[in-house]
């Protein structure tokens, strides 16, 4: 965080942005520092970071602030629209950090670099966004970028390994620690050893791997790749730093001399300016006021965040017992053109009553406590169609992700599909609901556009290959589990039940991997007819279903119970 490489990459931003990237970094750096204190008690460091936190809080809502770096930020947030709910997690991540941390392995150590970081970077996309030179992610390219991110946060370790030692910190999981027996002892004692020499060496070259990511920056706008390229290449020299320390990185931090800095700099610097000179920025006028900034509260954000609006006739979910509840509902909202067609309507009509359908049956997931809901709303094969069809939903579901009504609920929003051919704003807008709702715990809806089956199984097929090339996996021992680690959503259950509308019985390239095992749930009416006590219906249905996953079927004393496949 006191790199002065983080000033010079800041510089390469433009000169409008680079206020709010300060007051961004200023702001981390502060929480980071309140965490760190050596000479503070755990509790009362961890005290200072919620008070600095719950102060933001109240100086978001007055607009202005009596301490500098908050009211950087306070006026950065209400100047450029940003919101900071979405830095809650990090805060309070930071906050539960001050005690000793712990990593089984690196998926634990993963999950923690990024609830730390990732929603800082967020907010400086949000900036370009705002600026109008957007820096499009490509979904294809997630995990590029998630290794960058890991890349960035073991050098920082790395760099920093004699300061956190010498508060007896070791931010390393332990399954890198155990493929060096005694390492982990040396370095607590701050003892060089060939274990300690070789673990160090087997880190920084996975560092360096994570961060060679050429593919990462392709068809971004090149201000933007020019402070991505440069800062991996920072962070390699200072790896070079790290490996040239030998024992010394034990007593003191490495730094890169002012001749390797300027190598590197001097020239982005040039590129920096013309790049930025191709595109010009929008910067926001007046600021907006302060009562209607997104502001981060205590805990969550759930104090924003409405129950579901009740049944139109006041209908009620069934209980239904936790164990026999779907973890995960898949729907195919087939029958919106033939709705409209019965009507004498468009057929556009009939995707906007679909849209609102969508949001009916949402509010019958949260009522009756469903974890997981994915819809199928635009597939690779709906390309087909008229192009003012094409528009027409696509536009719908832009226009409901911006104003719709689940934006206040306590859904977390997820796209799955591929970005080519969409409009960009589409993206955007699917990009900005997914940070904007990544700490929501209700329902995870995931939302499938220019989504097919055969392509989710062929990219992951082809992230798996990327994998076994780069020697991150040995392709004699991929198994079902390495597939499923290599999906767009690892997280993602099973599907349980999967429903049908419209009359069809077809599962039409519709989440192959996750619905092998599906309940199947054929209904015959149009989907914008749905109303949540179909899908009440459908989950009770299930309920009473019995599920073998292959295995016999139970016995009893005097017969074989009746079981489904
Ligand atoms: C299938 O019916 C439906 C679609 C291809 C589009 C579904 C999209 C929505 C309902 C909008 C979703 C909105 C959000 C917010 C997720 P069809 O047109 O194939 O109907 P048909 O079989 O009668 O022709």
């Amino acid at each position: 965080m006191h790199d002065p490489g983080t000033y010079a990459l800041i510089q390469l931003m433009p000169t409008a942005l680079r206020p709010a990237c300060w007051a961004l970094w200023a702001s981390a750096s502060v929480l980071d520092d309140l965490a760190d204190q050596r000479d503070v008690a755990p509790a009362d460091r961890a005290a200072r970071v919620e008070a600095w936190t719950q102060a933001l809080q109240h100086d978001l809502a007055i607009g202005t602030s009596t301490d500098p770096v908050r009211h950087a930020l306070v006026d950065t947030a209400l100047r450029w629209r940003l919101d900071l709910s979405s830095l809650q997690g990090a805060m309070t991540t930071t906050r539960d950090d001050v005690g000793s941390r712990h990593f089984a392995d690196w998926t634990q150590w993963r999950a923690w670099c990024n609830e730390e970081i990732v929603p800082w970077v967020d907010q400086v996309w949000h900036l370009f966004e705002q600026a109008g030179a957007p820096m499009t992610l490509r979904l294809d390219r997630r995990k590029d970028y998630e290794q960058f991110v890991d890349g960035t946060q073991l050098t920082d370790i790395l760099t920093d390994l004699s300061e956190d030692l010498a508060q007896e910190d070791l931010l390393l999981p332990q399954e890198a620690l155990d493929a060096f027996p005694g390492a982990e002892e040396d370095l607590r004692r701050g003892r060089w050893s060939p274990a300690t020499a070789a673990l160090i060496a087997e880190l920084t070259a996975l560092a360096r791997q994570w961060m060679t990511r050429p593919a990462m920056t392709k068809g971004m706008h090149p201000g933007a790749a020019n402070v991505l390229d440069t800062a991996a290449c920072l962070l390699r020299a200072q790896l070079d730093a790290v490996d040239a320390a030998g024992p010394t990185l034990l007593k003191r931090t490495p730094r890169l001399s002012v001749v390797s800095r300027t190598r590197i700099f001097a020239p982005a610097r040039l590129r920096a300016a013309m790049a930025w000179s191709l595109t010009p920025l929008t910067v926001p006028g007046s600021r907006r006021p302060a009562a209607a900034a997104h502001i981060p509260r205590p805990s969550t954000d759930n104090a924003a965040l409405r129950p579901p609006p009740p049944h139109s006739e006041g209908a009620r979910p069934p209980q239904i017992p936790a164990d026999q509840m779907p973890a995960h509902v898949a729907v195919i909202m087939d029958g919106n053109g033939r709705w409209a067609q019965q009507r004498g309507l468009p057929r556009p009509e009939g995707h906007h009553a679909g849209t609102a359908a969508v949001h009916e049956i949402v509010c019958g997931a949260l009522e009756i406590g469903l974890r997981h809901l994915t819809v199928y709303a635009f597939s690779t094969e709906n390309w087909k169609r008229d192009t003012d069809e094409i528009t027409t939903i696509l536009e719908a579901i832009r226009r409901d992700l911006d104003e719709g009504p689940l934006r206040d609920l306590d859904v977390r929003q997820r796209w799955l599909g591929h970005p080519d051919k969409l409009p960009q704003e589409l993206v955007q807008a699917l990009q900005r609901a997914e940070r904007r709702t990544r700490n929501r715990t209700g329902l995870t809806l995931t939302m499938c556009i220019n989504y097919g089956g055969r392509d989710e199984i062929t990219r992951t097929a082809a992230a798996l290959a990327q994998a076994a090339r780069a020697g991150e996996i040995d392709p004699r021992l991929i198994g079902e589990e390495d597939f499923a680690r290599h999906l767009p959503h690892p997280d993602m259950p099973d599907v349980d039940l999967l429903w049908r509308t419209g009359k069809e019985q077809r599962t039409s390239n519709f989440l192959p991997w996750h619905a092998t095992y599906a309940e199947l749930h054929f209904t015959p009416g149009y989907w914008p007819d749905v109303d949540r006590r179909d899908l009440w219906q459908a989950i009770t249905e299930y309920s009473r279903r019995q599920r073998r996953h292959g295995a016999a079927p139970l016995t009893t004393n005097r017969s074989t119970v009746q079981a489904s496949r």
